[in-house]
């Protein structure tokens, strides 16, 4: 009990050391680069739309993806950035999801924007959610590249990111909202207040005429969190206080979705898909982050290597219950609520981390990083799965 809290502690303050170093440090670059070199297979557009996708392995896919590499994409940030930070090993970069009962189709970039053209996207929640928009933005780089309009949209060009790809009339956008909902600055303990039932305006001000919402957080709800309700505060998450009730992570989490959903059920202009991609848990192992802690494995996990923790699985549990809530509500008002099942999936994928190979700009040091993922890599298929889910909505 005693160690697992110190773990959790730990972890948080990697989360926060982490967010702290990438915040600070991404500057991208927009030069042309070449087409990527590795030729995709023709794809097929008939789509078994009853195949569970989700449910299958990964498997050895010498050829390839990676659709892209530290070369031919200019926008992959240092963080994420492994293969130029020295990475040995190209293992990791060679298996592909499997489904037991269809194919998931390779990535098609040109596909994927003649679905989006006219259209929005946003990715709303923490780092790794950002994580996953900047490697469609390396896999969208085979056909286009687009212009950086944060500016325009936003000051906050760190925590706010807008794209635009002016042959597709196409925007793409991050919202980092680690909580989903309303937050206050950490006070001096260290404690962050989160608003349980109040959605995040950062967020909720600027989604309502995004076609694709793809909702997504986890790792802050590890941190010591004072959590309020109708304005009162309701109780705290290892906040060490003897006068505040101490209140599971797991309702905190459960709530901040139930109020993400719920707000864009609200909005009153809103029409677009929203899609939750379930909660990725990190792979520290052999130690905390900061004592030795690492994820140095060049392989899936074998399916008997190692189960996902009771902890994951709740998280997982918890959103899904809430997102089948929203689903139920939006079919009432024609809104869709999609899954990207990527818990599990992702928890096989030990490999696919920076570990000491991404780089804080900031400081220039190793980063043990077991929380985002490197690019190209497994990441890209969370992407697969939802150029998947787009191309499922589309009548045939
Ligand atoms: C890509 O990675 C290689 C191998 O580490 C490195 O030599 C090269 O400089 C990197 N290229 C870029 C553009 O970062
Ligand atoms: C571009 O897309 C937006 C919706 O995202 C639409 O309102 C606008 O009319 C489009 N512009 C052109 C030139 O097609
Ligand atoms: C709990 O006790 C601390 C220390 O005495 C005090 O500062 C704080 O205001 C108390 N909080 C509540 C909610 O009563
Ligand atoms: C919703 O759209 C209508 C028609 O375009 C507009 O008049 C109204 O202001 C919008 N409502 C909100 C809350 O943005
Ligand atoms: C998600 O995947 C897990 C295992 O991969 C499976 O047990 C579960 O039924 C799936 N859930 C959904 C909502 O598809």
């Amino acid at each position: 009990m005693e160690n697992s809290l110190n773990k959790t502690v730990s972890i948080n303050i990697f989360i926060l050391t982490l967010s702290l170093i990438l915040i600070s440090s991404i500057t991208l670059s927009f030069l042309k680069s070449s087409r990527s070199p590795l030729p995709l297979p023709s794809i097929p557009r008939s789509l078994d739309k009853t195949c569970n996708v989700f449910q299958g392995k990964w498997v050895h896919y010498p050829q390839g993806p990676p659709y892209y590499s530290n070369e031919t994409c200019r926008l992959i940030i240092d963080q994420q950035n492994c293969i130029k930070f020295g990475r040995p090993d190209t293992e990791f970069m060679k298996w592909r999801w499997k489904p037991d009962d269809c194919e998931l189709p390779l990535f098609d970039a040109a596909h994927f924007l003649e679905i989006v053209r006219g259209k929005s996207m946003a990715f709303v929640g923490d780092s790794v959610g950002r994580n996953q928009m900047e490697s469609l933005l390396c896999l969208l780089a085979h056909e286009a590249y687009p212009e950086d309009i944060t500016q325009k949209n936003s000051a906050d060009k760190n925590y706010f990111q807008r794209w635009f790809y002016a042959d597709y009339n196409f925007t793409l956008a991050a919202f980092w909202s680690p909580f989903l909902v309303k937050s206050g600055a950490a006070d001096m303990n260290g404690l962050i207040s989160i608003y349980l039932d109040e959605a995040d305006e950062a967020w909720a001000n600027e989604v309502e005429k995004f076609d694709y919402v793809i909702v997504s957080v986890g790792q802050w709800f590890f941190r010591p969190l004072l959590f309020y309700e109708s304005s009162r505060l309701i109780g705290c998450h290892i906040c060490n206080q003897n006068n505040i009730t101490s209140i599971s992570k797991y309702y905190a989490y459960r709530m901040a979705f139930r109020t993400a959903f719920e707000t864009l059920l609200s909005l009153k202009n809103y029409t677009g898909t929203t899609i939750l991609r379930t909660f990725l848990a990190s792979h520290f192992e052999n130690g905390d982050w900061d004592k030795g802690g690492n994820c140095g494995r060049t392989k899936p996990f074998t399916s008997n290597e190692m189960k996902l923790q009771e902890f994951n699985r709740e998280f997982y549990s918890v959103q899904v219950e809430e997102v089948r809530k929203a689903e139920e509500k939006g079919k009432k008002i024609g809104l869709r609520f999609e899954v990207i099942n990527a818990t599990e999936i992702m928890w096989q994928r030990p490999d696919g981390h920076p570990n000491g190979y991404g780089r804080s700009m900031h400081t220039n040091a190793p980063v043990y990083d077991c929380v985002h993922w490197c690019l190209p890599g497994p990441i890209d298929t969370l992407n697969e799965f939802l150029l998947y889910l787009m191309k499922k909505e589309v009548p045939a």
